[in-house]
C-alpha cells in the first residue's frame, strides 16, 4: 500500500515537473503559464473567459499560449489570420475535442461518424425546400403558442413574467414542435431541458460537484426518454428531420442506445440559442427607445404596404426586406454571441499571421479563436465596442454595412456569431427567420413593456463565455397582454 502511494505520488510529481519546466522556445507565441502547476489558469478561465482574455490580449497581443488545466492553448485574436486555423484540416484537429465535450456533457460516443457526411445530412434538412416547411411550421407553433399561452387570462390583462423566460420558453417550444416527433411533452421537454442546461458549462469543464453531478445525470436520462418517439424500435419508413436522423446514424453504423442519447444532443444544437437570442434583441429594444421606435416604424411600413391583415407574418417578412431589424440582429449578436472555436494541432505547424508574422505550434497542444473580443468587442474595429447601436450595421443609404477595418485592412470577418468556415451554423437561415418572426409576432400582437421603466439589461452570465449564445444573470421583468386589434 506505502509503496503504491510512493509511486504515484512520485508519478505526480514528475508530471507536475514535466509540466513546469516547458519554456517558450524560438518562434513559439508568448507563454504564460499561471502560477498554478498543471491547474494554470484554468480557474480565471472558467470563471469568466472574456475577461481573462482580454486580460492576455493587453499583455500579450494577439497571440499568446496560456496553460489551463494541464493543456496549453495557443489563443489567436487576430481576425485577419483566422483563415489559417479555419482552412487547416491536416494539422489541425476539430473532432478530437468535440468527441470528448460530447462524452463528457451528453454522455455519448459517436467516433464512427464522418463529420463531412454528417454535415451533408444536415445541410439537406436545414437548406432548400425543407427550409421553407420549417419556416412555415415554425411560424403556426409560434402563433398557436403564442394564443393558447394567453386563453387562461382575459383578454385585456396584463401578465408579468421575466423576458428571458417568455422568449426562450415560447421559441424553444415552437421549435421543438418543429423538429421532434412527440407533439404531446413540449412543456416538459423545455422545463427539465433548462435544468440541464444550467449545469453544461459545469458538465463541460468536469467541475460539478456530487449533488450536481446527480441531478445533471438523472436530468438527462429523463430528457432521453422524453425525447424518444414511440417508433423509435419499429424502423418505420416516414420523412420527418426526426426519423431521418435516426436512419443517418444507423447507416453510420451508431447503436440504438447511442442514437437516443443522441437526439438530446440535437435538441441542444437546435434549441439552446435562439431563445436568448430573441432576449437579448427584445431587450436591447424595450432599453432602448430609438431602437424600438425604428424597428416599429419598419413593421408598420410592411403591414401598411401590405393590405391583407390575414397575411401570416412569415410571408410579409419574407417579401419585404427589413434592414433596421437585420441591423438590430447583427449588433445584437456581436455584442452576445460568444462561441468558441477550438482544434487540437494533430502535427507541429507554422502558423503564418497575416502580418507576416509566424509562429510554431506544437503538436499536442490547443487553438482556439474567440471572436467575441475579436472582432466583435474590438475597439479598433467598433467605436465604443460595449455600447448597442442598432444601426451600426446600417448604411446611410439603408443597405447593410458590411465594410469594418482593423489597422486599415478590410475584415471577411467583422462579427462571427454562427463561427464559419466549414463548422459555420447549419441552421443559420433557420434561426435569422424564427428570431425575426418571433420578435414580429410580439410586437405586433403584444403590448410590451417594462415593469419598471428605468430597468436595466441584467448583466451576461460571464461562465457561458465560449458556449455560443450568452444567457443573462437574472432576468427582465415586462409585462404584456394582447393587442386590442388581437382580442
Ligand atoms: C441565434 C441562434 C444561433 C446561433 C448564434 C448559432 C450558432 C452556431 C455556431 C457558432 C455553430 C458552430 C459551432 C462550432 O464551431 O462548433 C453552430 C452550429 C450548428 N448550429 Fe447553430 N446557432 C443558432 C441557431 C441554430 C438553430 C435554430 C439551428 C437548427 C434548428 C442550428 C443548428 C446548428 C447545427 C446543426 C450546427 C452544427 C454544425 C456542424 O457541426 O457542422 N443552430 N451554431
Amino acid at each position: 500500500m506505502l509503496w503504491t502511494i510512493f509511486l504515484l505520488l512520485n508519478g505526480l510529481l514528475l508530471l507536475v515537473l514535466l509540466y513546469a519546466t516547458r519554456t517558450r522556445q524560438k518562434n513559439e507565441p508568448p507563454l504564460d503559464k499561471g502560477v498554478l502547476p498543471w491547474l494554470g489558469h484554468a480557474l480565471e478561465f472558467g470563471k469568466d473567459a472574456a475577461k481573462f482574455l482580454a486580460r492576455m490580449k493587453d499583455r500579450h497581443g494577439d497571440i499568446f499560449t496560456v496553460r489551463v488545466a494541464g493543456h496549453y492553448v495557443t489563443v489567436l485574436l487576430d481576425p485577419n489570420s483566422f483563415d489559417a486555423v479555419m482552412n487547416d484540416t491536416i494539422f489541425l484537429d476539430f473532432t478530437i475535442s468535440r468527441n470528448q465535450l460530447l462524452k463528457r456533457i451528453f454522455s455519448l460516443q459517436l467516433p464512427s461518424i464522418k463529420p463531412a457526411a454528417e454535415r451533408k445530412w444536415m445541410e439537406q434538412h436545414f437548406q432548400g425546400l425543407s427550409l421553407s416547411k420549417l419556416n412555415s411550421s415554425m411560424n403556426t407553433h409560434l402563433q398557436n403558442l403564442l394564443q393558447s399561452d394567453q386563453k387562461d387570462c382575459s383578454p385585456s390583462e396584463w401578465r408579468q413574467d421575466g423576458l428571458f423566460s417568455l422568449c426562450y420558453s415560447l421559441l424553444f417550444r415552437a421549435g421543438y414542435l418543429t423538429l421532434f416527433e412527440r407533439r404531446d411533452n413540449a412543456a416538459a421537454v423545455y422545463s427539465e431541458f433548462r435544468k440541464f442546461d444550467h449545469l453544461l458549462t459545469k458538465l463541460a469543464r468536469s467541475s460539478l460537484n456530487r449533488g450536481e453531478g446527480k441531478t445533471a445525470n438523472l436530468s438527462r436520462e429523463r430528457l432521453w426518454e422524453l425525447l424518444s418517439p414511440n417508433w423509435l424500435s419499429e424502423g418505420s419508413e416516414s420523412k420527418s428531420w426526426q426519423q431521418s436522423y435516426h436512419r443517418f446514424l444507423h447507416e453510420e453504423g451508431v447503436d440504438a442506445e447511442m442514437q437516443k442519447r443522441a437526439l438530446l444532443l440535437q435538441l441542444w444544437t437546435t434549441q439552446c440559442n435562439a431563445g436568448p437570442a430573441a432576449f437579448w434583441l427584445l431587450g436591447f429594444l424595450l432599453t432602448h427607445p430609438e431602437a424600438m421606435k425604428a424597428v416599429k416604424s419598419e413593421i408598420r411600413g410592411l403591414t401598411l404596404r401590405d393590405t391583407s391583415v390575414q397575411h401570416p407574418p412569415i410571408n410579409l417578412l419574407e417579401a419585404h426586406s427589413t434592414p433596421v431589424l437585420d441591423s438590430v440582429l447583427s449588433e445584437t449578436l456581436r455584442l452576445t454571441a460568444a462561441v468558441m472555436i477550438n482544434r487540437e494541432v494533430v502535427q507541429d505547424k507554422i502558423l503564418h499571421m497575416a502580418n507576416g508574422q509566424e509562429y510554431h505550434l506544437r503538436q499536442g497542444d490547443k487553438v482556439c479563436l474567440f471572436p467575441f473580443l475579436s472582432p466583435q468587442m474590438d475597439p479598433q474595429i467598433y467605436q465604443e465596442p460595449q455600447i448597442f447601436k442598432y444601426d451600426r450595421f446600417l448604411n446611410d443609404d439603408m443597405t447593410v454595412k458590411d465594410k469594418f477595418y482593423k489597422e486599415g485592412k478590410r475584415l471577411k470577418y467583422y462579427t462571427m456569431p454562427w463561427g464559419a468556415g466549414r463548422n459555420i451554423c447549419v441552421g443559420k437561415e433557420f434561426a435569422v427567420t424564427a428570431i425575426k418572426q418571433f420578435v414580429f409576432l410580439l410586437l405586433t400582437h403584444l403590448d410590451l413593456e417594462l415593469c419598471d421603466p428605468e430597468a436595466k439589461l441584467p448583466p451576461a452570465n460571464p461562465s457561458r463565455y465560449g458556449f455560443g449564445m450568452l444567457q443573462p444573470d437574472g432576468d427582465l421583468q415586462v409585462r404584456y397582454r394582447l393587442k386590442k386589434t388581437h382580442r
